[in-house]
């Protein structure tokens, strides 16, 4: 018995003496690309900015923390397909101290413009524990896997690509606020507005950013006159204290303490809230950790849907007398509550137990039966207009049409014109569009007559074409000149 356990002590002896297993120095891992970037975060209270590219992960605070990757897992889930993926990675710190720190980082990617992470502590060779991500790293143990929200920190990436806001906000919204602090009360001003809309003919920016207006209440010390120019980071799902919720990251494109410039928000995706209400919880700061649920935040949103702001709701003409009241509807959209009044029309559908849409239209101009009238569905954007036929009462049933376009026909006027535009807004005018990136450079031409031309020609009657930019000038053999046209003089 006696020798035996000479030997095992021995050999503990040897393997606490020699400094531990470390991976090969040799062995790097290359960061992937999609965590690359200049990212900020605030970590207890503090900013942190983190660089990060292919061969280091750096905190640049004070004392700088540069860190490689010696070896990394990628954690995959079946059928999730995104631009990047989460990973853990086992990192050594770069230092000349012999014995240096190593770490695991868990990351977990969630937009093109945010990641959430967590670093442990410092795990030194010397200490005798084995180094290697599968034994050293918590979250390759199934038991604990990858981190949740709240034992991350969230990096907001600082020069951020355009990110499309539909998966964040969409549509025209009022909203009360109120800021947790100090006991302030709610503040519910009808002026208080986010508008995220994307305006035609300016595909470039305006579906990256959204426009939150501030209104303040005379009786609400927390509350403030604003408007901010939100740029979206993205929205990812996640799940907090067992509840699956929909995160969402915004930049200040303006502000200029960076503490305040990026904010996290959150929110329950199908609330089916009897009001047609939605509850967004947004941080003050960049992090997420301080949202706790839809009613517990630093400052918290209730949105009311609203019809999108619009000259073309006020009434030019009025509906006949004898079809004002309620009514109910089969027509265009199934079973809805119509309410008619002299000048205006709502309807109300039910999309579910909970929810419904309201469209308004509002009449503009009209003609014997016809009725052309402004549509605006309440939380959307668009603002159309559709032609109501409205036929003779016949007891308590009122018929009518709604003429939408359907083939197209031959039109009654045929040829050539110039036109002027006359809009309330100059944005509702006609103006040259050129989406997108184009194949090859332009050519500016000279232009010397410039006409805005309107046209129905013989060749293809049921269109008309609309170029309020036309160039008129021709070169010297009667050929019009264009971008165009010199194309294919030159290629
Ligand atoms: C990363 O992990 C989170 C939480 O485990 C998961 O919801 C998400 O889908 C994962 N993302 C990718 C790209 O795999
Ligand atoms: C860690 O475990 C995974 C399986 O969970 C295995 O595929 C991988 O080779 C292991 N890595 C090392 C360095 O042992
Ligand atoms: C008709 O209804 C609209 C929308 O509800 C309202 O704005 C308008 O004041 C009403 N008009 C009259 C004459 O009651
Ligand atoms: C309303 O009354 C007018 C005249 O009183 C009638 O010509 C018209 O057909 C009626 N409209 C409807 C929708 O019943």
């Amino acid at each position: 018995m006696a020798p035996r356990l000479g030997i095992v002590l021995v050999i503990l002896a040897l393997i606490s003496y020699s400094d531990g297993v470390v991976p090969g120095n040799d062995v790097k891992c290359s960061i992937p690309d999609f965590y690359h970037g200049n990212w900020y975060s605030q970590e207890a209270g503090v900013d942190i900015d983190t660089l990060v590219n292919g061969d280091f992960w750096e905190i640049q605070t004070l004392p700088r923390l540069k860190l490689e990757c010696i070896q990394s897992y990628t954690h995959i889930i079946k059928g999730v397909e995104q631009d990047g993926q989460n990973r853990t990675m086992l990192m050594k710190e770069i230092t000349n101290d012999p014995n240096p720190c190593y770490f695991c980082v868990d990351v977990l990617w969630r937009t093109k413009a945010i990641l959430q992470y967590r670093k442990d502590d410092c795990v030194k060779p010397n200490s005798g524990v084995n180094i290697d991500i599968n034994v050293t790293c918590k979250a390759m143990d199934s038991f604990f896997g990858l981190p949740g929200t709240d034992e991350t920190f969230t990096m907001f990436k600082k020069d951020p690509p355009n990110i499309n806001c539909i998966t964040t906000f969409e549509g025209v919204y009022q909203f009360s606020y109120e800021v947790d602090v100090g006991g302030g009360g709610i503040c519910n001003n009808p002026k208080s507005q986010i508008k995220a809309c994307q305006d035609p003919g300016s595909p470039y920016v305006d579906n990256q950013v959204f426009r939150m207006t501030y209104a303040k209440c005379a009786d609400v010390s927390t509350s403030r006159d604003d408007q901010i120019r939100y740029q979206c980071l993205g929205s990812w799902f996640a799940v907090k204290s067992g509840v699956g919720y929909t995160y969402a990251a915004i930049m200040d494109t303006v502000e200029g303490d960076p503490r305040e410039v990026y904010k996290c928000l959150m929110t329950l995706r199908n609330q089916k809230d009897a009001n047609n209400q939605i509850r967004w919880v947004m941080s003050r700061f960049a992090e997420c950790g301080s949202l706790n649920s839809i009613y517990r935040g630093p400052l918290k949103l209730v949105l009311t849907r609203i019809p999108p702001p619009t000259p073309y709701m006020s009434p030019k003409c009025n509906l006949p007398r004898n079809i004002t009241g309620s009514w109910l509807t089969q027509g265009i959209q199934y079973r809805s509550d119509v309410v008619v009044n002299d000048t205006h029309l709502i309807m109300s559908t039910k999309i579910n137990q909970f929810e419904f849409q309201e469209t308004h239209f509002s009449c503009q101009q009209t003609l014997g039966t016809r009725y052309l009238m402004t549509k605006v569905v309440v939380g959307k954007c668009e603002v159309d207009f559709v032609c109501f036929d409205i036929m003779p009462r016949h007891h308590s049933i009122v018929r009518y049409r709604v003429v939408n376009p359907p083939s197209a026909v031959p039109c009654p006027i045929a040829g050539r014109y110039y036109f002027t535009q006359e809009a309330i807004n100059e944005d509702e005018k006609y103006a040259t569009r050129i989406r997108g990136v184009t194949l090859r450079p332009r050519i500016q031409v000279d232009c010397r007559d410039v006409q805005a031309e309107f046209k129905s020609c013989s060749m293809n009657m049921d269109k008309i074409e609309v170029d309020a930019e036309y160039c008129e000038t021709v070169d010297y053999r009667g050929r019009p000149i264009g971008e165009y046209g010199k194309f294919i003089a030159v290629f």
